[in-house]
């Protein structure tokens, strides 16, 4: 899945690359490592997973910010705006992608972790997300393409504990079992951000014309903002 994550970010080439809810930040490191000429910018609303991504890659910088809040990051600045399995802000990652910037999106398909989901009574999909998805995104982004993969994996209890953790069953505590075997079963998108938004003439819909005018590329000074570097 990382493989088809870079790839995906590579084949529409980029300068700086955005991963939105980054996590640990191993997928943009996979996206770094495959294009040697670009850097990375990590967000996650977690100061945890905004630490641990700061190491994952020296060409990346990681930040601790709200993707509802919107990205501390000025507009235009992103050539690829990457956002895996969280949450997504289409505004905002319209007005960060520069003029023919690209937005990739990965999500669960409907069997994503099905057996999983059944064996610990968690949560199940949302079976209107990809209709909620594309009506978040029209009038911002065109689909480019789509492409599905699927496979199975043998997790250990451990694995398991930490795809339930991931999820959004991860405060209800679920005690694992033992080793299960997993389906994956996700979709990657890759969007081109229209040269407008929906309004036709440039103004950000949804949002107040000029309200990221100000911020800083980086702003450590931001309320709720914290600047990470590798090492520290
Ligand atoms: C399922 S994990 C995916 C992490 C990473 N993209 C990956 O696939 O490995 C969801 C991530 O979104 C982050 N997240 C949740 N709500 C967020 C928000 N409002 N703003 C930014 N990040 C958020 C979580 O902290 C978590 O790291």
């Amino acid at each position: 899945m990382i493989a088809l994550v870079a790839r995906a970010v590579a084949a529409v080439g980029a300068g700086v690359v955005v991963d939105a809810g980054a996590g640990t930040g191993q997928y943009l490191a996979a996206v770094l490592d495959a294009i040697p000429t670009a850097v990375g910018i990590a967000t996650d609303v977690s100061v945890a997973a905004a630490k641990r991504a700061a190491n994952a890659h020296p060409r990346l910088a990681s930040l601790a910010a709200d993707t509802w809040k919107g990205l501390p990051i000025t507009d235009g600045a992103a050539d690829v705006v990457l956002c895996v399995f969280a949450p997504r802000n289409p505004a905002d990652f319209f007005r960060v992608l520069a003029p023919g910037g690209h937005l990739v999106v990965v999500t669960p398909e409907p069997d994503h972790l099905r057996s999983l989901r059944a064996a610990y009574g968690l949560l199940d999909l949302d079976p209107d997300k990809d209709t909620r998805l594309e009506q978040s995104l029209t009038g911002l982004f065109e689909l480019v393409s789509s492409d599905r993969l699927t496979w199975p994996v043998e997790a250990t209890a451990e694995q398991v504990a930490d795809v339930i953790a991931m999820g959004p069953n991860a405060f209800h505590g679920t005690p694992v079992t033992g080793p299960e075997r997993l389906e994956i079963d996700v979709r990657c998108r890759t969007y081109r951000r229209l040269e407008h938004g929906a309004n036709g003439d440039g103004d950000l819909p949804q949002r107040e014309a000029g309200k990221h005018e100000s911020r800083a590329d980086v702003d450590p000074a931001s309320p709720g903002v914290v600047e990470l570097r590798p090492g520290r």
